[in-house]
């Protein structure tokens, strides 16, 4: 035999023995994403986490490195949650301010009978760990960033140049993908980078922007992040701070042609002016030392005497609506600050008696803020994708 034709055969040897081999590491069932927490409050949480292929998965709960493991599995209507990649665990009866470890525990489907159940590869993580929340805290601090547009690197750059493990959450305040149109697009846009930097620790919150509501997945998104009672619009308390996050919805009418005539957010921002009369209301907003708003959509309002000119080119039917049926309820709130994004240009528009009476941070495409509240106020640091401060200023 000629020595090429010997070398032919080692080298197609080689490749079929490395690419099986290969084949088989890739296709080995594993955890592909997660986890990462959501929902978490004083006294639940729940975990998000996929596998590479069907199973039954579960978490395993523990208070401590020597403390009683206790097992979670999703119910729903009699049958534990199985046969699925995307998994949701809700954990409720937390102790409040309480480190807990965790660890994700799965076996594969391989065939499922109706009278036989056929299991593959058993599988469990590392162990993570979380703090639940001090309803008793003084303090808070989180991160809000907006408008990554599907710009994982950036996101990632953005978290590099502020100090993550001082958060206790982040606010994602809307736009972060341009449009839902491919399936694993949350995961690559934001959910696997916010894994690798903290959200196996605390958690991130959607506030959802423009851009989520279009694509032809947009209705799946609620698979892949936790909605307060159901709704993109909730309350999060953070000791004797309250942070109302709103869902200002699209900016064109419902009746733009783009919107092929199936979206309502005239109707849903009119439920939410009703649930925020009621939020406005509650002895929890009222006893808050510090009250802050976050929307995507910036109220700016024509009615404005400073900053009218740049305002009045900004204006669309979203920013009509957060003026006429959102304002006139947070104007008599006491709110300290609103913080937003949407208009991809940075600014402070200064509280102004009658049209804003408090301040709005208006973030860019390339911003993200560290803010701390205590007892001197809202402390707001703010860096650029190049890690320059752009704004460092107590409200
Ligand atoms: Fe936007």
């Amino acid at each position: 035999m000629k020595k090429t034709n010997l070398h032919f055969i080692f080298t197609f040897l080689f490749l079929t023995i490395f690419s099986s081999g290969y084949s088989f590491a890739q296709d080995s069932y594993n955890f592909n994403h997660g986890p990462y927490l959501q929902g978490l409050t004083e006294k639940e949480v729940s975990i998000y986490f996929t596998t590479s292929a069907k199973g039954f998965s579960h978490i395993e709960l523990r208070n401590g490195e020597n403390g009683d493991i206790t097992k979670h599995y999703t119910y729903v209507n009699g049958l534990v949650q199985a046969n699925n990649t995307m998994n949701t665990i809700k954990i409720d009866g937390l102790e409040p301010d309480t480190k807990y470890e965790y660890r994700l525990i799965s076996k594969e489907m391989t065939d499922f009978q109706p009278y036989k159940v056929t299991y593959g590869d058993s599988i469990s993580s590392e162990w993570y760990q979380f703090k639940t929340f001090n309803p008793k805290a003084k303090s808070a601090s989180f991160i809000a960033t907006s408008d990554i547009h599907d710009d994982a690197k950036k996101y990632s750059d953005l978290l590099s140049y502020l100090p993550v493990d001082k958060a206790e959450i982040v606010f994602l305040l809307g736009d972060i993908m341009s449009y839902f149109h491919k399936p694993d697009q949350p995961y690559t846009s934001f959910i696997d980078v916010s894994v690798d930097k903290f959200a196996t620790e605390k958690p991130f919150v959607i506030v959802r922007g423009n851009h989520e509501t279009r694509g032809h997945l947009a209705r799946e998104y609620d698979n892949f992040v936790y909605r307060q009672d159901g709704h993109y619009y909730g309350v999060y308390t953070l000791g004797n701070t309250v942070v109302v996050m709103l869902d200002s919805g699209e900016d064109k009418p419902d009746t733009h042609p783009v919107y092929a005539g199936i979206t309502a957010f005239d109707q849903y921002r009119a439920e939410q002016v009703e649930w925020l009369k009621e939020v406005v209301k509650s002895k929890e907003y009222k006893s808050a030392k510090h009250r802050i708003v976050m929307v995507h959509i910036p109220p700016l309002s024509k009615n404005r005497k400073n900053q009218a000119e740049k305002i009045q080119r900004d204006t669309d039917h979203g920013t009509q609506q957060m003026n006429d049926l959102f304002m006139p309820i947070l104007n008599k709130a006491k709110v300290d600050l609103m913080i937003s994004g949407h208009t991809h240009r940075h600014f402070i528009l200064e509280e102004e008696k009658g049209v804003n009476n408090f301040p709005i941070l208006v973030n860019d495409n390339k911003s993200a803020s560290f803010v701390t509240v205590d007892d001197n106020g809202i402390h707001v640091k703010t860096v650029n994708n190049k890690g320059e401060t752009t704004l460092e200023r107590t409200f």
